[in-house]
């Protein structure tokens, strides 16, 4: 059983052409997927298909065996999926940034005090939990791109969607954004970057999305 089965996916957004097309992608346990591709090329839209967050025009979206369709069929998955938007203002809401990466536990079920200590345990680990009480919209770039990955990490997912997690980061973060990623066991990531050298030794396959479908990358 695949983790993600997405078969034969086509998609367009109103007054533009099909940005996916009778696309295939699928991914399996223990897989570390680069995914590359122009600016435009439908990288972010494939990542809203997977999640249900936008429908296909046709095809068929598979997630941990289970065919999905519906909003109800996507709530259970997206517990286990977690996704990084490529902006973070799209992620941040909260007023302080303490509340905006412990939201997703508490949602989860777990309680107060668990959900501040596994948000302060990733803040620390990403080095921004001195950022904890600073208002999310205020702070940079870089710094926003940071808290929400921390949002996403602190739901403990199985199977990571990042959406150029290292843009705008200086090298420490980027540095510790890596070693997340090689010693935390998630079953799967797909990490969608313009920036693939800096994932070298961390990945199992490097796709490449071009006129709507994906094929494979030797080496980047
Ligand atoms: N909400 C929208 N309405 C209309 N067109 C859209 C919308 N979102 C994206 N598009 C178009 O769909 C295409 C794919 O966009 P998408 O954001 O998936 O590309 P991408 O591969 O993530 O690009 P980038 O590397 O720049 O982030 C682009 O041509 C874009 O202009
Ligand atoms: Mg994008």
């Amino acid at each position: 059983m695949s983790l993600i089965d997405l078969k034969n996916i086509s998609f367009g957004y109103p007054n533009c052409g099909l940005v996916l097309s009778n696309l295939d992608f699928k991914v399996d346990e223990g897989e570390k997927i680069a995914l590359l591709g122009g600016n435009g090329a439908g990288k972010t839209t494939l990542f809203y298909i997977i999640l249900g967050l936008l429908s296909p025009f046709s095809g068929e979206v598979e997630l941990f065996g289970k065919r999905c369709i519906t909003e109800k069929d996507f709530s259970g998955p997206r517990k286990r999926i977690g996704l990084l938007f490529q902006d973070p203002d799209d992620q941040l809401f909260s007023p302080s940034v303490i509340e905006d990466v412990s939201f997703g536990p508490l949602n989860l079920g777990m309680n107060r005090k668990e959900a501040l200590e596994i948000s302060r345990y990733w803040l620390e680990r990403l080095g921004i939990l001195h950022l904890e009480k600073r208002v999310p919209y205020e702070l940079s770039g870089g710094e926003k791109k940071l808290v929400a990955l921390a949002s996403v990490l602190s739901m403990g997912p199985d199977v990571l969607l990042l959406d150029e997690p290292m843009a705008g980061l200086e090298k420490r973060a980027v540095e510790r954004f890596l070693s997340v990623l090689k010693d935390e066991s998630f079953k799967a990531f797909v990490v969608i970057t313009h920036m693939p050298r800096f994932l070298e030794g961390e990945i199992t396959r490097t796709l490449f999305l071009e006129r709507g479908r994906l094929s494979p990358v030797r080496s980047c």
